[in-house]
């Protein structure tokens, strides 16, 4: 066998090799499902209900407590209650317009930015959407 008789050997496999890619990718595919988007909105309250500065406790799809927080005319925050530091729960004060941790004195202000105290990190938050009065949150699943 000379070079040209190799040569067209070896191009006789190429369309082959192709097809076995092709095949190989769409069985890689069937085995690895596609992620899907698993965020959820869920009805939590007419905004009527909760006045200015007032809050509504809830449990997301997991069972953690959070709050709502009405910190406006048409702003409602949703803020995990468990502190980033070592997980007490944390309290909306009114007056201060701020969570307050009273293990160790840690305070968040109202978007669940630390503002005192030792906690790492911000509250965890959920996002939030008005829709014609009703106040909706949305949850994402762990498996997104
Ligand atoms: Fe909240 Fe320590 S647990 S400040």
């Amino acid at each position: 066998m000379d070079r040209r008789d190799a040569l067209k050997n070896l191009l006789a496999f190429v369309p082959l090799g192709g097809a076995f890619a092709g095949i190989s990718a769409m069985g890689f595919r069937f085995i690895t499902p596609k992620k899907r988007d698993m965020t959820r909105r869920i009805f939590t309250i007419h905004l009527e209900e909760l006045p200015i500065n007032a809050t509504k406790k809830f449990k997301d799809l997991y069972g953690r407590d959070l709050v709502l927080v009405r910190t406006g005319e048409h702003e409602v925050k949703a803020m995990s209650t468990v502190c980033t530091h070592l997980g007490c729960t944390v309290y909306w004060e009114k007056d201060r317009e701020e969570f307050y941790c009273p293990c160790h004195a840690g305070r968040f202000d109202k978007d669940g930015k630390v503002l005192a105290g030792p906690p790492p990190r911000p509250l965890d938050s959920y996002d939030v959407e008005i829709d014609e009065g009703n106040v909706f949150i949305y949850f994402k699943d762990k498996e997104a």
